[in-house]
């Protein structure tokens, strides 16, 4: 038995907002990382293609924000939330309280401190954590990349032209930190024990009855039944190998803020090393796959 864990909606918004978010990171990682991403200048045919791929996935990002986040905000207030344990859009204090104790109790038990595992609703604390933070910051990706783009319509800018600079170092430091998001994510929905080798939630909309009664007991029985055979998956001996590439790409990219200086206007820069050039590398031929892989998954869930 299956249960409905993602509307039409919910996947499409996945689709875009991800397919999106990668290829502005795979677009503008190399403008801040000259030395180490140049070949990707190459395999686009050039800066100009990059930077105009940029401009173009900003749009379809700023579209879908604006879209799938009015389709949030009345879906709300129309419907509720439905199935959903996010209470009154999760700004109160019972709702946040509850998540922070969640959170406590999980790393407790993760760490053999806790017997019972703590029993979560449809969001555990880690996608609550990225249902808040990633609009948020996409937000200021948003916000701080317009300004980039027509910095002559923002008097702030035109009156200190040195603010642009500052605007530019938000734009990347949050860059680089969503590209260790885009790696940890995918890596908990590939490596963690109830999801390996691969949750595909996300692309077919439905979980299995017996995943979901471990992983969120408290949502089961607001969940909709879906009268559909639970699939075994295959392990492939590929999945440790991408399992053990994912790990090792974030330890080399947490190295990679140690060789980060100021280079005055030419903004965040790295020393020429080989850990950095290494992990970030990786982490764009990752990304370019799981774009690709992303594609290939959401077609295949059109058929479910
Ligand atoms: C820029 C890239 C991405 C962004 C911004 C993003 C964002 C999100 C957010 C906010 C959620 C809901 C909260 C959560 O479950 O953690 C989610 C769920 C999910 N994402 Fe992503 N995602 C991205 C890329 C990916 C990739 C590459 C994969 C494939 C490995 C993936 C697979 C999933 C799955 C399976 C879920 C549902 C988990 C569940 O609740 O059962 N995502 N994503
Ligand atoms: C997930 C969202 C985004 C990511 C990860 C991202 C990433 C980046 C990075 C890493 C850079 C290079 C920064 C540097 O100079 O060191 C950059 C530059 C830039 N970004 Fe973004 N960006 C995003 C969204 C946007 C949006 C929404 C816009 C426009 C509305 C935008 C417009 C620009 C502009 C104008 C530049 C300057 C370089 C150029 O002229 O091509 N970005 N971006």
């Amino acid at each position: 038995m299956m249960l409905k864990r993602f509307s039409w909606h919910q996947r499409i918004a996945h689709f875009v907002g991800s397919l999106s978010g990668m290829m502005l990171l795979i677009t503008g990682l190399p403008i801040m990382f000259p030395n180490q991403l140049g070949w990707v200048f190459g395999l686009f045919g050039g800066s100009g293609v990059t930077m105009f791929l940029h401009r173009v996935f900003a749009i379809i990002l700023i579209f879908s924000f604006a879209y799938f986040g009015v389709y949030f905000i009345l879906e709300r207030i129309v419907r509720g939330r439905g199935d959903s344990n996010i209470k009154n859009f999760g700004f109160s204090a019972s709702f946040i309280s509850e998540v922070v104790a969640g959170a406590v109790r999980d790393i407790l038990w993760t760490l053999g401190l806790r017997k019972e595992r703590p029993k979560f609703g449809k969001y555990d604390w880690i996608m609550v954590g990225d249902i808040y933070l990633l609009p948020l910051l996409a937000l200021v990706e948003i916000v701080t990349g317009t300004i980039m783009w027509f910095p002559r319509s923002f008097p702030f800018i035109t009156s200190n032209p040195g603010l642009f600079f500052a605007v530019r170092a938000i734009h990347a430091g949050v860059a680089f930190f969503l590209l260790l998001f885009v790696l940890a994510h995918a890596g908990i929905l590939h490596l963690t024990p109830g999801n390996f080798p691969i949750n595909m939630s996300i692309f077919t909309g439905l979980i299995s009855k017996k995943k979901a009664l471990h992983e969120h007991p408290n949502w089961v029985n607001l969940a909709q039944e879906v009268p559909k055979e639970d699939k075994k998956t295959k392990t492939s001996p590929l999945c440790y190998v991408f399992g053990a590439i994912t790990v090792i790409n974030l330890i080399a990219l947490a190295y990679v803020p140690f060789a980060m200086q100021s280079e005055w206007l030419a903004g965040l820069r790295v020393r020429s090393d080989g850990i950095a050039t290494f992990g970030l590398s990786l982490g764009v031929v990752t990304l370019i796959v799981y774009v690709i892989a992303s594609i290939v998954a959401f077609l295949r869930g059109l058929r479910t």
